[in-house]
């Protein structure tokens, strides 16, 4: 495991010479619940690089597909398949932040250490790491205090320092601004686009459309557990394909 963390303002480490556990395939993967199937079948490949951005109305399946990417959950059928590569472990290459982040009972530093700790990262080194990634979130002034009494838009940028620390290949977001207020929202975003610029994939839920338009290199379009459209993020708000897509831009409710 590599340890140090990317931060914008300071060299990024080369990450060419670094061995990939991307690009991530979907081949054929549905997820069926009681016979129901709520999820495919899912073809697709996500490239390093670019800011995937999962979009769809509530109920089409994002939460799910994220969780199926991550393996949180495992596919019905199909597969889920890391490239990977020799002695990489995909599962320890990726971090996911909740909608509602579950933080520990101790301070805002000892939740980030924590979570060094369980990745085996020395002692020695985490320090180090805790504060340069606290104070990139902005959350310096939070070190020593309760996570659990922070707000909760200063909880979820926690949880971005948090997942951030671990130098993930692969960052899951699953609508990390659902319940934030603008001023939050935007303080979210521009930690994930420093994140992005590090050097880390992102792949992040969202139903919401502005959002989608700011963060979004490309758009997996999601509607009743189907993947009805997939393009680059332009091309998806001036030309969508389908109906559904359209319909969905135009703000007219599909689900
Ligand atoms: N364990 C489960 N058992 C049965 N149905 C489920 C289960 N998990 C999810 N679902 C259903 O699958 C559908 C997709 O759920 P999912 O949470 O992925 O939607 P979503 O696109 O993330 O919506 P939102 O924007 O509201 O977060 C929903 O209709 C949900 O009720
Ligand atoms: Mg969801």
């Amino acid at each position: 495991m590599e340890v140090g963390v990317n931060f914008v303002g300071t060299a990024p480490r080369a990450r060419s010479a670094k061995a990939s556990i991307l690009p991530l395939e979907l081949k054929g993967v549905s997820f069926s619940v009681a016979g129901e199937r709520l999820i495919g079948e899912i073809f697709c490949r996500l490239e390093s690089g670019t800011r995937t951005v999962i979009l769809g109305p509530n109920g089409a399946g994002k939460s799910l597909l994220l969780r199926l990417c991550h393996g949180l959950l495992q596919p019905s059928s199909g597969e889920v398949f890391w490239r990977g590569a020799d002695g990489l472990d995909p599962t320890r290459c990726q971090a996911m932040v909740f909608q509602r982040p579950v933080m520990l009972r101790r301070s805002a530093a000892a939740n980030v250490d924590y979570a060094l700790a369980l990745r085996k990262i020395p002692r020695s080194e985490r320090g180090d790491i805790v504060r340069e990634v606290l104070d990139q979130t902005g959350l310096a002034r939070f070190a020593g205090q309760a996570a659990r009494t922070l707000s909760f838009g200063e909880q979820q940028k926690l949880a971005l320092a948090r997942a951030w620390a671990l130098k993930p290949q692969v960052l899951f977001l699953d609508e990390p601004t659902a319940s934030l207020d603008p001023a939050a929202t935007r303080a979210v975003e521009q930690i994930v686009a420093a994140i992005h610029a590090a050097g880390t994939k992102i792949i992040m839920t969202t139903h919401d459309l502005g959002q989608a338009r700011r963060l979004a290199d490309e758009i997996l379009f999601l509607h009743k557990g189907r993947l009805i459209e997939r393009g680059p993020a332009e091309r998806f708000f001036t030309a969508p394909e389908t109906a559904a897509a359209r319909a969905f831009i135009s703000g007219e409710l599909l689900w």
